[in-house]
């Protein structure tokens, strides 16, 4: 398949590549902080090979280069974060050789034409902060607008967008319930905490920016297409959705939480929860999604709520073991501007796919990745025909990056990057997408 040329999209549709700070910089230069992320990949079993992210792809060190290959690539934009343990190593001082390097790499990304996307908070909550119960304990969320003061005000003036949060549902659900990511836990009433208090640090985080002055404010949500498995599914679906997706968009959108999700939730939220719904539900500017597959569904009535199961798909799955499914992109774009946002910008601040790449002859011949690209760029042109207004699209990602709890196993760049030597090697998808951004 090839992948849909540029003047195929509307006029002044951005293009861009996608990175976290974790993931990519190299968490042992630059005085950051120990971040939740280092203990929990020291903690046997939770990552293959224990591995974390204290070298990645030394981007702190190789950003020039780095920003040079996206240039080259024929991007518009660039989406990267500021790393939290980074600019405050102990979660309230801050580090000035951490904002020192978000400035620096924000002129580089000026000076190259590449127009800065910033999400603010990327995972690596400072241990000092996951001591005292991380997502759990209100003062974490109460700190973030701290922290996204700090950050704007150094660079601010020269971001075009800026998200708060990345994925609540993986900040939350994922690490406090699912247990599959930092901090590991697997506690619903955790779990119902965190989600709110994510969801509460975002709306302090826009309102303390907005009375700062600063616009083109957002969030960055992940969303997963739930199909029924069978028969008869619909309360599973809704459960598992409400989970997934509504609870995160509902409640910045509408000041709500679903029905579906506070069933089992309502008894585990923080007191008064309520009364934070306004601040949650501060307007946004613009709305980032973030997606990779759908989720197959059915009851399971022995487990307990949310009593419901996965189920493995029939289709063509990468890596990760992820059905390729571009439908679902355009299905929740569209969803999103029907039902929740409207006419407000939307873009896909992520996606992308792992495969295990290699490198043939010096090239690194990734149809697959192609392929995957030109489905869903197809599928954003879809939803903006469906009534979405779909104004960007990001890759995830720019480099093959430490992949959370999958170390450095998972291949999601455009770049390769052999982990001894930390070469890149720009990869045959790279090219594909370069010649489709030219014109
Ligand atoms: C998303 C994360 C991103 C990356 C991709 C594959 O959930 O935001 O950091 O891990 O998945």
């Amino acid at each position: 398949m090839t992948i849909p040329r540029r003047s195929s999209f509307p006029k002044g549709f951005t293009f861009g590549a996608a990175t976290a700070a974790y993931q990519i910089e190299g968490h042992k230069f630059g005085g950051a902080g120990s971040s939740h992320w280092d203990s929990f990949a020291a903690t046997p079993g939770n990552v293959v090979r224990r591995e974390d992210g204290a070298l990645a792809c030394d981007h702190y060190h190789r950003w020039e280069a780095d920003l040079d290959l996206i240039r080259d690539g024929g991007f518009d934009a660039y989406r990267f974060s500021t790393s939290r343990a980074r600019v405050m190593p102990d979660g309230r001082t801050v580090n000035p050789e951490g904002l020192d390097f978000y400035d620096r790499l924000v002129d580089g990304m000026g000076a190259r034409g590449l127009r800065p996307f910033l999400t603010l908070y990327h995972w690596d909550l400072p241990s000092a902060l996951a001591d005292h119960g991380g997502w759990m304990n209100r003062d974490t969320a109460l700190r973030f607008a701290d922290f996204a003061e700090v950050v704007m005000a150094r660079i601010g003036d020269r971001i075009e967008r800026t998200a708060t949060i990345n994925e609540p549902w993986c900040v939350s659900w994922l690490s406090h319930y699912l247990g599959e990511q930092a901090p590991g836990l697997r506690d619903i009433r955790a779990a119902a905490r965190a989600m709110h208090h994510v969801q509460l640090a975002h709306g302090l985080g826009v309102e303390r920016l907005r009375g700062l002055g600063h616009d083109n404010l957002g969030i960055v949500l992940n969303f997963a297409d739930i199909l029924p498995f069978g028969e008869g599914q619909e309360k599973a679906v809704a459960t598992a959705d409400a989970i997934n997706n509504g609870f995160f968009i509902e409640s910045v959108s509408k000041g709500t939480y679903p029905e579906a999700a506070l069933e089992g939730l309502e008894p585990h939220l923080p007191e008064n929860w309520q009364d934070d719904m306004a601040t949650i539900s501060t307007p946004i500017d613009w709305l980032g999604v973030n997606y990779y597959s759908r989720g197959i569904v059915s009851a399971d009535p022995d487990a307990p709520w949310p009593a419901t199961k996965g189920h493995e798909g029939p289709l063509p799955k990468t890596q990760m073991g992820w059905e390729i499914y571009p439908e679902g992109l355009s299905n929740l774009l569209a969803r999103m501007a029907r039902d929740y946002v409207g006419a407000l910008p939307i873009y896909v601040t992520e996606n992308g796919m792992a495969w295990a790449d290699e490198i043939v002859d010096g090239a690194v011949p990734d149809t697959e990745r192609t392929s995957y690209i030109a489905g869903h760029f197809d599928a954003a042109r879809d939803a903006i025909e469906r009534g979405a207004n779909v104004q960007g699209f990001f890759y995830w990602s720019l480099l093959d990056n430490y992949e959370w709890a999958w170390g450095y196993e998972k291949r999601f760049g455009l770049i390769h990057v052999d982990f001894e030597t930390l070469e890149r090697t720009p990869k045959g998808s790279y090219f594909a997408l370069q010649a489709a951004l030219s014109g």
